[in-house]
């Protein structure tokens, strides 16, 4: 992983150069980073605000031997992994909001973004990108988000050099990718658990069937949100609207 990384100091999305180089056969572990994106996206076509102030806005290209509908253990692999690089890198504690979402003290400090090609069954590629709040102060947000977002300089109060950090979040992948290939995704799961944002704590769940309280559990294999309801039966939530 990393054996190829390619900088840019502005371009419009680091994932939308991880789709070209990988349609043209970018080898997996390709990474793209960018000081500052012009169009930066993140899920559900919002926007993904990335000006030079700061964040690391990073994609990789990878190429899983896993089937397709495997493909959001991915994001969860990716979620946990970095958590686990930042914690280890900053000292800070961390959680994850599912599906993937990053949390330090009750805001979002990144997102993942996983996009996938995949032909008859079999993934091409994934692209995996994620972007991180690092030296952003508070008034750099538009006040409409300054309650929901954080960075890392908010919270600790210091400056963050990027390049260690992307570093330390590459090595945490290369031995983390090795193992969850070779082992598959019972200790993601684990991790996961132990970083998730709200265990065990009420939540508030509306599907397309109904509406409940319940608490958070765990995740399932397919990267489903498991959760038991106020009966004690357990729910396996693959999307939702939920009041955290
Ligand atoms: C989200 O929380 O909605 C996901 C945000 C993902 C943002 C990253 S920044 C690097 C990569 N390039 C993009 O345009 N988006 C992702």
């Amino acid at each position: 992983l990393g054996k190829s990384i390619i900088f840019k100091e502005k371009i419009d999305s680091t994932q939308d150069v991880a789709h070209r180089l990988a349609r043209k056969g970018a080898e997996h572990g390709t990474i793209i980073i960018a000081d500052r994106q012009l169009s930066g996206r993140g899920r559900m076509e919002r926007q993904w605000i990335s000006d030079d102030s700061g964040g690391i806005w990073l994609s990789m290209i990878l190429r899983p031997p896993i089937p397709p509908h495997q493909a959001s253990q991915m994001t969860l692999f990716v979620a946990v992994t970095l958590v686990e690089a930042l914690e280890r890198a900053t000292g800070l504690s961390i959680q994850i909001k599912w599906p993937n979402d990053l949390f330090i003290n009750g805001k979002k400090i990144t997102g993942i973004l996983t996009e996938m090609q995949a032909e008859l069954e079999a993934i091409q590629y994934l692209i995996i990108g994620f972007g991180i709040n690092v030296n952003q102060n508070i008034d750099h947000f538009p006040e409409e988000i300054r309650d929901l977002v954080t960075s890392l300089q908010i919270v600790s109060g210091k400056e963050w050099n990027r390049t260690n950090l992307v570093q330390t979040i590459l090595q945490e992948f290369e031995e983390a990718y090795q193992n969850y290939i070779d082992n598959g995704f019972e200790l993601v799961k684990k991790k996961w658990i132990a970083h998730a944002y709200k265990l065990h704590e009420k939540i508030w769940i509306k599907t397309t069937q109904a509406s409940f309280y319940a608490t958070v559990q765990g995740i399932s294999n397919e990267g489903a949100l498991i959760v038991r309801n106020e009966n004690g039966e357990e729910k396996l939530i693959y999307s939702a609207e939920i009041n955290w």
